[in-house]
């Protein structure tokens, strides 16, 4: 008969990986949304960057929209993780909807900061990637101007401040950790006044799985990230993996999107999650390597979290 002997094949997991706590918040909100006010609740842009979280959401009575003219002011609204501008609560009240805010609070947090920094007369920079909603989110804080975008080092070259010596930068919180140290230090080589938050405004989960990555890419001969492609923090966890010598780096929705060819020969896979990834599909792309190959699992652990963030107080409150 045929030799059914399948190839053997260690899949490496990083850890931390998938869901961190401020789309673990993000996600409960509008589950207790619907339980509170029932379906249809309004989400303003995806909640988090995952379709099958979203499509979930959508079968529990969430309707996702663009923008807030595309909501009926009758029904509450939510706005997603990545945070938003100032107009666009103005609006909500302006229209007097009843919304909530899933704005992760680490991202609130860089809110604040830009705002402190504005009233103390500095002009702001962001590091961030122009057109992502939470650098759409946090420039909007501010008034038009008072804020200035670099997404490179070579954008800290063509800054053109009102005055160099009143500046602040904040990031996003998704960010390259190592790519981010660069701008910074471009940005204080050229403005030695600029001032700043400790290191950068990345946030815990993000920084802990890029370290988690490092420490798996170089074990690895091919690398996945279950992720969406307009995850900022995913596809930082790609670039990661081939800046540490896994050139086979990739990022997968879910299980029917891995190229099983291109992985043929590999002896080891590295296997991570983006932040907004639930750890179902983790589970689904094991078990599809359970189906082709003889699987050992192995984790590699380089930080343990416990961090958790409380629903708004509307939420917790009786209807
Ligand atoms: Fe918040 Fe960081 Fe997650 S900013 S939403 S904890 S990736």
């Amino acid at each position: 008969g045929a030799d059914m002997t399948k190839p053997s094949l260690t899949l490496i997991l990083a850890a931390p990986r998938g869901f961190c706590a401020g789309v673990d918040r993000a996600i409960k909100i509008v589950e207790m949304a619907i339980e509170k006010w029932g379906a249809p609740i309004y989400v303003r842009h995806e909640i988090v960057h995952n379709k099958f979280v979203v499509d979930s959401l959508r079968e529990k009575g969430a309707v996702f929209v663009e923008e807030l003219d595309e909501c009926p002011t009758d029904r509450p609204v939510i706005f997603s993780a990545h945070g938003v501008a100032k107009a666009v609560p103005a609006e909500a009240n302006r229209r007097e909807m009843i919304y909530v805010d899933a704005t992760c609070p680490l991202v609130s947090k860089v809110h604040i900061e830009a705002e402190r920094h504005h009233a103390n007369g500095l002009q702001m920079v962001m590091i961030g990637h122009a057109g992502h909603p939470e650098t759409i989110g946090t420039m909007g804080q501010l008034p038009e101007g008072e804020v200035l975008l670099v997404e490179t080092e070579a954008d800290v070259a063509t800054l053109e401040p009102r005055d160099p010596e009143r500046l602040a930068f904040i990031t996003q919180t998704t960010l390259s950790v190592d790519d981010t140290a660069g701008i910074v230090a471009a940005l204080k080589a050229r403005f030695p006044a600029i001032i700043g938050p400790h290191k950068e405004d990345i946030c815990y989960a993000t920084t802990n799985r890029q370290e988690a990555v490092k420490a798996i890419a170089p074990k690895a001969d091919a690398l996945l990230v279950i992720g969406a492609p307009n995850s900022s923090n995913s596809r930082r966890l790609v670039e990661v993996a081939r800046s540490r010598g896994c050139d086979y780096a990739q990022l997968v929705g879910r299980a029917d999107e891995i190229d099983w060819r291109a992985l043929e020969g590999v002896r080891a896979v590295g296997l991570t999650a983006g932040a907004s990834a639930p750890e179902v599909l983790v589970d689904e792309v094991i078990a599809a390597f359970r189906d082709r190959y003889d699987v050992t699992v192995e984790t590699v652990e380089t930080a343990t979290e416990n961090v958790e963030f409380k629903v708004p107080r509307v939420l917790r409150e009786p209807a």
